[in-house]
């Protein structure tokens, strides 16, 4: 460990021996002192956050640094930034305000990277964290991770290990250099740590976690469930299906677009179901764009908050989704799911039999979605136990 703060005494540190302060005779005679010796220096923890879906999935690490009492500093690089797809997140989940905000907003892959190297580096430069987390595959965790790499500060990459193999889309180069340059590579599966171990990762780096989705879908479904009414949409309970699309290969396609959306209105026909579907920015931007408009069966809502979209998806017949994050909640939640995607990084829940790659053609979409909807459920849960967030703050303890 380089540089840290001196909290507190070893005695709290979990799996450490107790008791180890010391009780020294003073040579005044009749006198003694205790000499206060913490045994442990806590890390102070650097956690990156710039999207909805890393707000999500490092809540549970910042609250497992408050549970353990680490000093933990928490940076936005403002690549999300509306209330819907930002503020709303910290304050559902009760996360307290991002100490330094980049405010990067949109743009190009380049001028977003470069915004972020640019504006992490005085920050890192000032606030010297002993590691810097990052969670994911968006331009905001290998903009940050590479900053802190060239400064020599250890990287921590939490849901490492994940490859799709398709290289055209951006996040599977994010992920595979931002995994590259990490010091901690926090795997949620075996198959994760395994493709790590194959590209020459040294075992000692990779860490068998869990991914931390399941410990915020596991706190929070209670609330999800009292914040989320179908009938608002006019819909009785398990009569919709919950569809997401914001992928840069779907939405900037008009052709994968088109196929989708023909796809989910099919779906809806054939299962006699309402899909609401719950739109990035960037998709209803390129939808109104195109002029596409909806019919009846597919509803185009804004983007939800978590805890009503966590509750819609927990009642769902069923979740159609491009979305990385969506394909791990339905899959913990019972709720079978239709990728409209060629692949998926998240292979361990097709093979559990919760999903199905449909990819954008309708014909295959509706197909998929009245073969989901068919199945029987129970499947495993193949990513994690939620104690995820602690494992990985307690590993960076131990360090
Ligand atoms: C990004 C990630 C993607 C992740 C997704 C999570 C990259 C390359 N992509 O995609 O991996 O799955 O976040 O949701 O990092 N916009 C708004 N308000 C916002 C943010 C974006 O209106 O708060 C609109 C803007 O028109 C913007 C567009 O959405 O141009 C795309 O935003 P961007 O951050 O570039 O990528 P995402 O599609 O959000
Ligand atoms: N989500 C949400 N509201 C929505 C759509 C998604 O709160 O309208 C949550 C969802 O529960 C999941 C996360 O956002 O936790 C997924 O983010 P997204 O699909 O934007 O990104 P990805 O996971 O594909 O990177």
């Amino acid at each position: 460990m380089r540089a840290g703060i001196l909290l507190r005494p070893e005695e709290d540190i979990p799996g450490r021996p107790r008791g180890r302060n010391t009780r020294a005779v003073c040579p005044v005679p009749g006198q003694s002192v205790i000499i206060e010796r913490p045994m442990r220096v806590l890390p102070r923890i650097a956690i990156v956050v710039g999207t909805r879906p890393e707000i999500i999935k490092m809540a549970p690490v910042v609250r497992a640094c408050q549970k353990r009492g680490v000093p933990f500093l928490l940076l936005h690089t403002g690549q999300h930034y509306s209330f819907e797809m930002d503020g709303v997140f910290f304050k559902e989940l009760g996360l307290p305000p991002a100490h330094h905000n980049l405010a990067i907003g949109s743009g190009t892959h380049a001028a977003q990277l470069a915004a972020i190297l640019a504006g992490m580096e005085p920050i890192l430069a000032a606030e010297r964290p002993d590691v810097l987390l990052v969670e994911g595959d968006t331009n905001s965790v290998l903009g940050a991770a590479l900053c802190a790499h060239k400064m020599g500060i250890r990287v921590g990459h939490v849901e490492a290990g994940l490859r799709s193999y398709d290289r055209g889309m951006p996040e599977e180069i994010n992920r595979i250099l931002t995994d590259h340059l990490s010091d901690h590579l926090f795997a949620p599966t075996d198959r994760s740590r395994d493709i790590l171990l194959g590209e020459g990762v040294t075992a000692e780096r990779i860490h068998v976690t869990g991914n931390t989705v399941v410990d915020e879908l596991m706190l929070q479904r209670e609330r999800a469930s009292g914040a989320a009414d179908p009938a608002r949409f006019g819909i009785a309970n398990g009569r919709y299906a919950l569809a997401t699309v914001h992928r840069a290969e779907n939405v900037d396609d008009d052709r994968r677009l088109r196929g989708i959306f023909e796809g989910l209105a099919d779906a809806a026909r054939a299962l006699d179901l309402t899909v609401l579907a719950a739109l990035h920015p960037r998709t209803s931007k390129r939808l109104s764009e195109l002029g596409l408009q909806m019919n009846g069966a597919v509803r185009a809502l804004p983007p939800l908050p978590y805890l009503e979209f966590l509750g819609l998806q927990s009642r769902a017949a069923l979740m159609l989704t491009d979305s990385g994050g969506v394909q791990e909640e339905a899959c913990c939640l019972g709720v079978p799911c239709v990728t409209l995607r060629d692949n998926t990084e998240r292979p361990e829940s097709v093979e559990v039999g919760a999903n199905v790659l449909a990819g954008a053609d309708p014909a295959r979409i509706a197909a998929c979605a009245r073969e989901m909807n068919a199945k029987p459920r129970g499947w495993r849960n193949p990513f994690g136990d939620g104690k995820s967030g602690l494992r990985i703050v307690d590993l960076l303890i131990a360090e």
